[in-house]
């Protein structure tokens, strides 16, 4: 058993290049679920409680260190190697008692369950490796082991055809005494097909130090690394098949499951019911018997029970959905609140606004919030009826029962229990349109 007042230190590996994944943002800032791989493992590292928790990047990964604050980042200044970017980690473990696990920041879907009975494997010896058994292991450093033992591990470029043929894999995770962590990680060096500084290493210099490595194996979904964009698809799906499972189990409906996607943080009530094609962005919380029609994008919004999304609806971050309300087919919800019972059932845009209980908000109502320097707010009190096709241009306030017919551009407030209509007249003339076609015919009958 682990002894729990065991220190724990924790380091991720975040600086290397991700070369393979062509892109120009640091590999661990990929988005799996809605948010970056680092977050994934730092998370699960949190579960742990460990004393530390370390973040290796590059020089300019600013993104990746606002990521993990107010957790520690130390620096690698050049990308050796795995090897070398744990020794990055050295100051910041100064004094260091217990066992340092090492995680890799683009293995995300580590579960703290396997990362607990690896730090409980390594109490026994001070050194112990993931390893996983994958059909196809290309790519991975394999495991040579003797009895249950491992005995050295072997990248891909460097296998001879024989141990080429190994399916159980470093899955990149070590946990290591603590005393003796500054010893054997400076003992790595770049001897290898590629010139680099390969944490695995580890293994022969601690036998040569007398001590074996154990390793513990992990499940095929938790452990797989992600290099290429093809991989993060692959993790992206194996997540969104967990994440409807978890909704289900939770007590949603999703009518098609397979078309639904979801965020790490999505949270479902009861009974809400998931039309197909759906999509929730981070931060979205549905309360009890709401239902999400199909072909709506949400982000950034909590919606409170009872409410009626779509289909077809665009919500954007810093929305709140009242109680009852209704959000119809091409409306778009912008940092906008809606009050319990209103109702915006068709193709309108709302953004930056507050709107009272049971206001109704008809067709085509567009709130001009932007003057295209400055975002300005603007606030319909309750009761309101703002007719079809009407412009409110923010900033404005239109008070409590008040009315705005339709096709009005609002520039002005709007008392309370007023109508504001703001259009040009309407004139009717009676048989204009005979006469004008009398007219028009004999002018032509002429020529
Ligand atoms: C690594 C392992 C391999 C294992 C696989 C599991 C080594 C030498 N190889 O290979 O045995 O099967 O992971 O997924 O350890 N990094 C740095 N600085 C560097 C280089 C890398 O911080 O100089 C970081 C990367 O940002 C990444 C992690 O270390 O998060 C792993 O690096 P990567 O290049 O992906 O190693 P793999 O080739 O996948
Ligand atoms: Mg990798």
């Amino acid at each position: 058993m682990i002894d729990t007042m065991s220190e724990l230190h924790c380091i991720i590996l975040a600086a290397g290049k991700g070369t393979r994944m062509k892109s120009d943002k640091p590999k661990v800032m990929a988005q799996l679920a809605g948010q970056p791989l680092i977050t994934h493992v730092l998370n699960t590292c949190i579960e742990l409680a460990p004393k530390s928790i370390t973040t290796i990047i590059a020089d300019g990964m600013d993104d990746v260190a606002a990521a993990v604050a107010p957790h520690k980042t130390a620096i690698q200044k050049q990308q050796l190697g795995t090897g070398d970017a744990a020794k990055a980690a050295l100051p910041a473990l100064k004094g260091a008692k217990g066992h340092v696990m090492v995680l890799l920041g683009d293995v995300p879907l580590i579960s703290s369950d396997t990362l607990a009975a690896l730090h409980e494997a390594a109490t026994e010896n001070g050194l112990a490796v993931l390893a996983v058994h994958l059909p196809d292991p290309t790519g991975y450093g394999r495991l040579v082991t003797d009895d249950n033992y491992v005995t050295a591990i072997v990248e891909d470029r460097d296998c001879t055809p024989e141990q080429k043929q190994i399916t159980l894999v470093n899955a990149g995770c070590f946990c290591i005494a603590a005393d003796k962590f500054e010893k054997w990680i400076g003992a790595i060096k770049p001897d290898n097909a590629q010139k680099e500084f390969y944490l695995t290493d580890i293994v022969k210099i601690a036998a040569d130090d007398g001590v074996r490595c154990e390793y513990v194996e992990g499940a095929e979904h938790e452990l797989r690394g992600i290099n290429s964009k093809s991989q993060l698809a692959e993790a992206e799906g194996e997540l969104q098949n967990f994440l409807r499972a978890k909704a289900m189990f939770d007590g949603a409906t999703l009518v098609d499951p397979m078309t639904v996607y979801f965020s790490m943080d999505t949270q479902l009530g009861r009974d809400v019911i998931v039309e197909p094609n759906v999509f929730f962005g981070p931060g979205v919380k549905v309360a009890d018997n709401v239902t999400i029609h199909a072909f709506s994008h949400l982000e950034g919004v909590t919606i409170e029970e009872g409410a009626s999304i779509g289909p077809f609806a665009r919500i954007r971050p810093k929305s709140h959905i009242g109680r009852k309300v209704t959000i119809g087919n091409f409306c778009e919800v912008n940092r906008a609140t809606l009050k319990e019972g209103a109702k915006s059932k068709h193709l309108s845009y709302l953004g930056d606004a507050t709107i009272g209980e049971k206001a109704n908000i008809g067709a085509g109502t567009v709130i001009a919030n932007y003057d295209g320097f400055h975002k300005q707010d603007t606030t319909i009190g309750k009761g309101v009826f703002v007719g079809s096709n009407s412009t409110l241009v923010a900033p404005v306030t239109v008070g409590d029962g008040a009315y705005v017919g339709a096709g009005s551009t609002v520039t002005m407030d709007v008392p309370a229990d007023a109508l504001a209509v703001a259009r040009s007249r309407n004139v009717v003339r009676d048989g204009w349109a005979s006469t004008y076609r009398t007219k028009k015919q004999a002018e032509k009958a002429k020529k």
